[in-house]
């Protein structure tokens, strides 16, 4: 298995529009509903808990499995051993820094593909999904500390406001200055030995995010987003 293979594997796994398929299982067409979006939010509000609960978790492997397998490829393909590659995950000792660059930019190109695939998807005329699930399950891979704090982050705004977008949007906003803070909690950023290309993917991801819900942005200035009450379905 090569790993220049593992971004194309990353764009064709991501690119699976599963809430897409989920929702044609019971008939309906998601994009003809609620938000009109294919990610887990709108199938869970559209067709029901545990079919977004199920597109949630698939649209999030979809973006841990090719970066899993990226990392796992580095490690036992001879480029680098299991040993030397563990500082690439956030704990560890630090690789010589042209190695360290190349796997850090091998795993986020990984990442971004998958996120990319699922927001354009060529199966649904390059009209995907927002990305929030999808990069969840690239983080977990990348920086699994900082996933915790976004998800707190993220239920704090959601029982707040009750508004999914709200949250996912806080959450996108907040991942670049996490990461940063991240590097510096580890001493990394004093060293010089930050992961630069998770930085700049975690601002592209963010970026991309908010821009992905330009339209919740617009029904929220409107108030006429959906809002998820806690007795009914919006
Ligand atoms: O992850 C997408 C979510 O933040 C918004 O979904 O369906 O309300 O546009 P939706």
């Amino acid at each position: 298995m090569q790993l220049w293979l593992c971004p194309l594997i990353a764009f064709l796994l991501g690119s699976i529009p599963f809430g897409l398929f989920i929702a044609r299982m019971k008939g309906i067409d998601i994009r003809a509903h609620g938000s009109g979006n294919i990610g887990a939010t709108n199938v869970l509000r559209v067709v029901g808990k545990q079919y977004g609960i199920t597109c949630l978790i698939l649209d999030a492997l979809k973006g841990y499995l090719p970066v899993a397998l990226a990392i796992t490829l580095i490690r036992f393909t001879g480029q680098h051993n299991p040993m030397e590659i563990a500082p690439l995950l956030p704990l560890g000792v630090e690789l010589p820094p042209e190695r360290q660059w190349f796997a850090q930019l091998m795993q986020v190109l990984c990442g971004l593909l998958a996120i990319l695939g699922h927001n354009y998807s060529p199966w649904v005329g390059f009209k995907g999904g927002k990305g929030i699930a999808t990069s969840a399950g690239v983080l977990i891979a990348l920086a699994p500390a900082a996933v915790v704090i976004l998800i707190l982050v993220w239920l704090a705004l959601f029982l707040t406001t009750r508004y999914v977008s709200i949250a996912s949007v806080g959450a996108a906003a907040v991942l670049p200055p996490l990461i940063l803070f991240g590097s510096w909690f580890h001493g990394k950023l004093a060293a010089g030995t930050w992961n630069k290309p998770l930085l700049v993917f975690s601002i592209i991801i963010a970026a991309l995010a908010i821009w992905k819900h330009r339209t919740n942005l617009k029904r929220l200035r409107e108030g006429t987003e959906h809002r998820f009450t806690r007795k009914s379905k919006p």
